[in-house]
């Protein structure tokens, strides 16, 4: 397959338009990507999803059944795609069956050369599958994808920076607000507080997924930052633009291990689409995560390579949000 593929298609994407599937475009990541990648009028994108929804953001979508790779190799041969973005979410089968079988299906598709799994998150490692059972699907993916003759990246970019400030800048990203609360002026930092960790903004990101699709090779790793900061820092930089003094707790890594994270008020938004014990569970495990540099801590290769993007700052973020001179 990988002959015939490359006979049809020359591996030189640096000139040529290419068409691309945003399958779970209809999420809080993909309608980001899908956002980003209609305004680039090098590409064309459409959107795979599971229901009618007539043009996302006047993209067009394409229902499909994830349970049948002939009839979705089938769409993706009739559709051109050349790329498929997987954005698909961590509930149900969404992992464990639509995507894997929809990499099957890109690798037995005539058309499609390339294709992102549903990552956009940190540098993750088998032993994270005890807190996160999803990545267990994860891994199948990265396996079945080494198997294949696509070429492939996984899109690591962090914390998502939204995440810091809910509700202030635009993002479709439900908020799951991080351990700073700066509108309440308190913070509950987890572990000492001194790990380097990665914050991108979510349209950033997707400024580098669309970017990387000009690339004429994909490296199976495509890490981004929008920048890099400890939590410790991050609650010194709201203390000097917001001109406060923060209450600032500390949640050890033994209560982190119990899953538990000590309640802020603006922890709130996030009840409005999951459970408190949810939240908690799943605050106490990235806070852990936040521990080790080696998982959150994600250097910007692809930034070199695209110097034009310009990523939003904490800081930048900050004092659009929180200084005296910002709108409200
Ligand atoms: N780094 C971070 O901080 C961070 C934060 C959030 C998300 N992420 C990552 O970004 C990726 C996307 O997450 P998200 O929150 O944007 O996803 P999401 O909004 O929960 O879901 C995206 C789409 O997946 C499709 N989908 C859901 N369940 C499905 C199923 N069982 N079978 C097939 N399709 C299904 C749905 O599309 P249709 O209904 O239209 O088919 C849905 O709109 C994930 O890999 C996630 O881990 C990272």
């Amino acid at each position: 397959m990988a002959r015939e593929r490359e006979q049809a298609h020359p591996v030189t994407f640096g000139n040529k338009m290419v068409k691309v599937a945003v399958a779970g475009g209809t999420g809080d990541v993909g309608r980001t990507i899908v956002e980003v990648l209609k305004d680039n009028p090098r590409h064309e994108a459409v959107v795979f999803t599971r229901r009618a929804t007539g043009n996302l953001l006047g993209v067009p979508s394409v229902i499909v059944d994830y349970s049948d790779v002939n009839s979705l190799r089938h769409i993706l041969e009739e559709q051109q795609i050349h790329t498929v973005i997987s954005a698909l979410g961590y509930d149900g089968d969404a992992l464990s069956t639509a995507q894997l079988n929809l990499i099957r299906a890109a690798d037995a598709s005539s058309s499609t050369q390339r294709f992102a799994p549903s990552a956009f998150a940190c540098a993750y490692t088998p032993d994270m599958i005890d807190t996160l059972p999803a990545l267990d699907d994860y891994f199948r993916a990265v396996d079945e994808l080494k198997s294949s003759s696509l070429q492939w990246t996984i899109f690591m970019n962090g914390y998502f920076m939204d995440y810091l400030a809910p509700g202030k800048i635009k993002s479709y990203l439900r908020p799951l607000p991080s351990v700073i609360d700066i509108e309440n002026k308190i913070a509950a930092v987890p572990g000492n507080g001194d790990v380097p960790i990665t914050f991108t903004y979510s349209f950033d990101a997707a400024r580098f997924v669309v970017a990387s699709l000009d690339a004429e090779e994909w490296p199976e790793e495509s890490r981004m930052a929008g920048d890099v900061a400890t939590w410790n820092s991050l609650v010194s930089l709201a203390e000097e633009i917001s001109g406060s003094q923060f209450q600032v707790l500390r949640d050890d890594i033994e209560k982190l291990q119990r899953g538990e994270v000590t309640e802020l008020p603006i922890h709130a938004l996030a009840y409005e689409h999951m459970s408190k014990r949810a939240f908690q569970a799943f605050s106490a495990a990235s806070s852990l995560w936040t521990q080790d540099p080696k998982i959150m801590h994600i250097a910007g290769e692809v930034n070199a390579r695209f110097p034009e993007i310009q990523t939003l700052t904490v800081r930048r973020l900050f004092e659009k949000c929180w200084s005296a001179s910002a709108s409200h």
